[in-house]
């Protein structure tokens, strides 16, 4: 039985990609800060059919001890990790850079980047050993050098995000470890990520154009996961990068969205 830990999946795209994951029967791990969501998403997954386990760690990504600990309870269940995905990320407040306080700056590149690091650090070494293994980073706003009012903080934090994956999949080859890392863009999801800064901290306003762009461009994480979790399970190849909205099915969306009628944010 193959196993999967997804950072930050107590919710949204991690729960989304981790029930997919369980459909398959992979042994299923939940890793992530809140513990009131894991109880919940333990419930989810375990609504769904599977030979797989389902184990579940509360685990701030950015606390070295605390990812470790999580590798060697996961480790003492199972024997391998298969793929890990690094999705724990959170949002900024709508703001330009110099109305970002500095605890905001701290805690936003500590989850979004430095967790990333770290998670893919610890992991590697024991992918390394295993002799096996996939690791995968999501990445967002900012990967491709775009910018957007109020998103610079996270853009850049992402940005960053895409070159350290294409490092450590440029290292993993050249070392010969037998590891693939690869990254995943999922273009714009409807969840608690696009309404709230800093995972559950201050709430993020969305003005009406903001809303219709969502409204074109956005889907539910669900849909996404889709995508995703039959690319990852049949990749066999370093430095991949699966993309959900690409340039072409974003220009077809705004071509056709005079016959759009989703609207995310309907009272
Ligand atoms: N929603 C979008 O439009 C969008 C677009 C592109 C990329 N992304 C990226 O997708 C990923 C998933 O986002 P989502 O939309 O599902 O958001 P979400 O807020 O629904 O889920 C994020 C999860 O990460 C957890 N988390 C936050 N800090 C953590 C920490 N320190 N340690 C462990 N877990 C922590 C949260 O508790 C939450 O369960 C993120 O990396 C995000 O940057 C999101």
């Amino acid at each position: 039985m193959k196993t999967v830990v997804i950072t930050g999946s107590a919710r949204g795209f991690g729960l989304e990609m981790l029930k997919l994951f369980r459909k398959e029967n992979f042994n299923t791990v939940i890793c992530d800060i809140n513990d009131k969501a894991i109880e919940t998403a333990k419930d989810e997954l375990e609504k769904i059919n599977s030979k797989g386990k389902i184990l579940a760690y509360q685990t701030d990504i950015t606390k070295e001890e605390d990812v470790k600990s999580l590798i060697d309870n996961v480790k003492k269940e199972v024997k391998i990790i298969d793929i890990w995905i690094n999705n724990a990320g959170v949002n900024q407040p709508n703001k330009p850079i110099w109305e970002v306080d500095k605890n905001t700056i701290d805690r936003l590149i500590d989850i979004d980047l430095k967790g990333t690091i770290i998670c893919s650090k610890l992991i590697m070494k024991v992918m390394i050993e295993q002799k096996h293994g996939q690791i995968f980073n999501v990445e967002g706003h900012g990967s491709n050098d775009a910018k957007i009012l109020g998103l610079s903080l996270y853009g850049t934090s992402k940005r960053a995000v895409t070159y350290f994956t294409e490092a450590l999949a440029y290292e993993a080859e050249q070392l010969n470890t037998n590891v693939l890392v690869g990254k995943i863009t999922p273009g714009i999801m409807i969840t608690n990520f696009i309404h709230t800064a800093l995972g559950d901290g201050e709430q993020i306003e969305l003005d009406e154009k903001t809303k219709k762009v969502y409204n074109i461009l956005g889907d539910y994480p669900e849909t996404i996961a889709n995508y995703m979790v039959e690319k990852i399970i049949n990749n066999d190849k370093n430095n991949v990068k699966f993309t959900w909205l690409t340039n072409r099915k974003a220009a077809w969306r705004f071509m056709t969205s005079g016959f759009n009628k989703r609207d995310f944010f309907k009272e």
